[in-house]
C-alpha cells in the first residue's frame, strides 16, 4: 500500500485536560509522520464550514459550540494506509465502544467531546487538510 495523508484534530476537552503530549506520543508511536501541524482557536464560522456535513443532524449546533469552546490542535499525518489505520488508533465515535487502549478510550469522556478527530477517507483527509492548511505548510 502507498504512503498517503490523514487528517486529525486534537479538540478543545483534550487540550483543556493536558492531553496534547499523551495524544501525540500516541500517534508518533502509531507510526505515523507529522507532515503539518497548527495550534488555533477555531472561530464558529470555520467550525460550522469544516462540519457542514453534519448541518442537518441534531447535534450540529453543540458540535460547532464544542469545537469553538478552546484551542485545538491541527495536523496532517502520513503512513501506509493512513486514513483506516488512523481510525483504528483512535478507536469508536462514542468513547464506551472505543477499544481499550484507543486514544478516544484513553482521553475521551463522551460522544461529543471525543478528544480527537480522524478523516474518514482518502479525499475528506485530502478536502480537510487543505481547509486548514496552505501550499506552503504541507511537503
Ligand atoms: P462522525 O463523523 O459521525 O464521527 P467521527 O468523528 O468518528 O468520524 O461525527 C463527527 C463528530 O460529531 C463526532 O466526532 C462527535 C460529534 N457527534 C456528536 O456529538 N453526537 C453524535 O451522535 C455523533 C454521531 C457525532
Amino acid at each position: 500500500m502507498a504512503t498517503n495523508r490523514t487528517f486529525t484534530m486534537i479538540k478543545p476537552d483534550a487540550v483543556a485536560n493536558g492531553h496534547i503530549g499523551a495524544i501525540l506520543n500516541d500517534i508518533i508511536a502509531g507510526g505515523f509522520k507529522i507532515v503539518a501541524m497548527k495550534y488555533i482557536h477555531l472561530t464558529e464560522t470555520s467550525a460550522g464550514n469544516f462540519y457542514a456535513v453534519h448541518k442537518e443532524r441534531p447535534f450540529y449546533g453543540d458540535l460547532v459550540s464544542f469545537m469553538t469552546s478552546g484551542p485545538i490542535v491541527a495536523a496532517i499525518l502520513e503512513k501506509e494506509n493512513a486514513v483506516e489505520d488512523f481510525r483504528t488508533l483512535i478507536g469508536a465515535t462514542d468513547p464506551s465502544k472505543a477499544a481499550e487502549g484507543t486514544i478516544r478510550n484513553k482521553y475521551a469522556k463522551s460522544i461529543d467531546a471525543n478528544a480527537v478527530h480522524g478523516s474518514d477517507s482518502d479525499e475528506n483527509a485530502e478536502i480537510e487538510g487543505n481547509f486548514f492548511f496552505n501550499q506552503f505548510e504541507k511537503f
